[in-house]
């Protein structure tokens, strides 16, 4: 997909931002992440003869996890600060079948056919819708046939369904018990949700549709905590 200039300074924004917020994420406890992990990981189950890419692997929440249940992880993030956090605990960890690497979702040079199993978690709705339809479509030729892919994510629309705008009105509520920082919160992400910077989830139907479109079948979905879902679809067999 060639880039324009607006699309550099995406990437650019991307990894600028979570290489300043790599050690915080890093550190961070967030119960309601935790739960779509393990969620994810319980839909992945045992697979000894898989290769699997986590797109935007930060620093290993789901990397390290995955990695029991695979034969190798190809863990990938924009951020280079997160690559290396993500290093040092493999090394502390002694675990051995994670390579991580620097890279964009956008720019990953994997062959056709080449991965079971393609994983991501709390990245994609950095994505433009472009990029999102692109990145569906990438996934559906680096599977091999009969291959899944299994991401979770902030997933909601812009208030154009009942469930978009339970979902927004949800999220308002718990910003506004946290008091003050809650509030700046609000202001914070509302201006980068209605403008599009930052963050552009997309509802789970709007998915599903991307990966109609791209050919998976078997597509599932699955509402983990209020914002956050999970989709699980497989390229077909033939
Ligand atoms: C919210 S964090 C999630 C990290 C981790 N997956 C987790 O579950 O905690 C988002 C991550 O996506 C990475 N990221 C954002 N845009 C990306 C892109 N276009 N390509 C690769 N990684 C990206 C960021 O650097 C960051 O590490």
């Amino acid at each position: 997909m060639s880039r324009s200039i607006f699309q550099e300074a995406g990437l650019t924004l991307q990894r600028m931002v979570w290489s300043k917020r790599a050690a915080s994420w890093d550190e961070m406890s967030n119960p309601g992440l935790d739960r779509v992990v393990a969620e994810l990981i319980s839909m992945v189950g045992d697979r000894p003869e898989a290769t699997a890419i986590d797109l935007g692997c930060g620093s290993g929440q789901l990397s390290i996890p995955l990695a029991a249940h695979v034969k190798e992880v190809f863990a990938v993030d924009i951020a280079p600060k997160m690559v290396e956090l993500l290093e040092e605990k493999l090394d502390r960890q002694g675990v051995t079948n994670v390579k991580a690497l620097v890279g964009s979702v956008q720019e990953l040079g994997v062959g056709p056919s080449s991965v079971e199993l393609v994983c991501s978690n709390y990245v994609l709705h950095h994505l433009s819708d472009r990029e999102k339809a692109a990145f569906v479509s990438d996934a559906f030729s680096w599977l091999i046939p009969g291959g899944e892919i299994i991401f979770g994510d902030m997933m909601f629309g812009r208030g154009a369904t009942a469930e978009d705008r339970a979902v927004i009105a949800e999220k308002i509520k718990t910003l506004l018990g946290k008091g003050l920082g809650g509030w700046w919160r609000i202001a914070k992400n509302g201006v980068r949700y209605l403008f599009r910077i930052q963050e552009k989830p997309i509802s789970l139907s709007a998915w599903v549709e991307l990966l109609k479109k791209a050919g998976f079948v078997e597509i599932a979905t699955t509402r983990i905590v209020a914002e956050a879902g999970i989709i699980t679809a497989k390229k077909p067999l033939q």
